[in-house]
């Protein structure tokens, strides 16, 4: 499975490339309106510092405004995805935008059957909301496995990307059901590499230590 980073912060993103976790991005307009600066410059830098897809989302609510937008975000760097809502109007940008060979990323998926007609219009990556799903009582991983279930009856190239991860639950469930991608924020990143019992282990092994070398 795919890591990928859910933020806008150029630092966090530097640091997850460092680890050699950071197989792509995912931004929106929220992610960059916590950040300073264009947002047209910051994903540019963000592009250059990951090397895998790096997602930026349109604004346009008809399919003429997402097509205009989604040609603008490719000329951003060789590796943007625009990432394009689930609206009928967006089936028809993400069937034009594929034509012109551009990749996107249909976001704000919320059903499995969402999911399908975004494949069948061509889409590259579907992204459902696990988190936001949790947040009304639905459970979000259950979306994710129809989907998988549906993607592998018929064999698409849409890959499937777990969206709105808000805990390390989130991703290892994202893993165990066959997701091909996990975008997460940077806290959840760091949370999963830690565990208790590793603290502890560390601090017994050095007071143990201690006690043997200088013999
Ligand atoms: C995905 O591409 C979105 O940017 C993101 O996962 C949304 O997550 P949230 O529900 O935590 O805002």
């Amino acid at each position: 499975m795919k890591f990928f980073l859910d933020t806008a912060h150029v630092p966090d993103i530097q640091e997850a490339t460092a680890l050699g976790l950071c197989d792509g991005v995912t931004t929106n307009p929220s992610l960059l309106s916590k950040e300073d600066g264009d947002p047209r410059r910051i994903v540019a830098e963000i592009a250059k510092i990951c090397e895998g897809p790096i997602s930026a989302e349109v604004v346009g609510l008809t399919t003429d405004e997402m097509v205009r937008e989604g040609l603008e975000w490719a000329q951003v760097a060789p590796n943007i995805v625009v990432k394009i809502p689930m609206t009928t109007e967006g089936l028809k940008a993400i069937r034009l935008l594929d034509r012109e060979g551009i990749r996107t990323n249909t976001t704000l998926v919320f059903s499995p059957v969402q999911a399908l007609m975004a494949a069948k219009a061509g889409t590259s990556m579907v992204s459902p909301f696990v988190g936001r799903l949790d947040d009304i009582q639905v459970p979000g991983m259950e979306l994710v496995s129809q989907i998988r279930e549906i993607f592998d009856n018929y064999a698409f190239a849409t890959e499937l990307l777990v969206a709105s991860v808000r805990s390390p639950n989130h991703v290892v469930e994202a893993a165990r059901l066959g997701a091909d991608i996990a975008t997460m924020p940077w806290n959840v990143v760091q949370s999963l590499a830690r565990h208790p019992l590793t603290d502890i282990g560390i601090e017994r092994f050095l007071a143990d230590w201690e006690k043997v070398k200088n013999r």
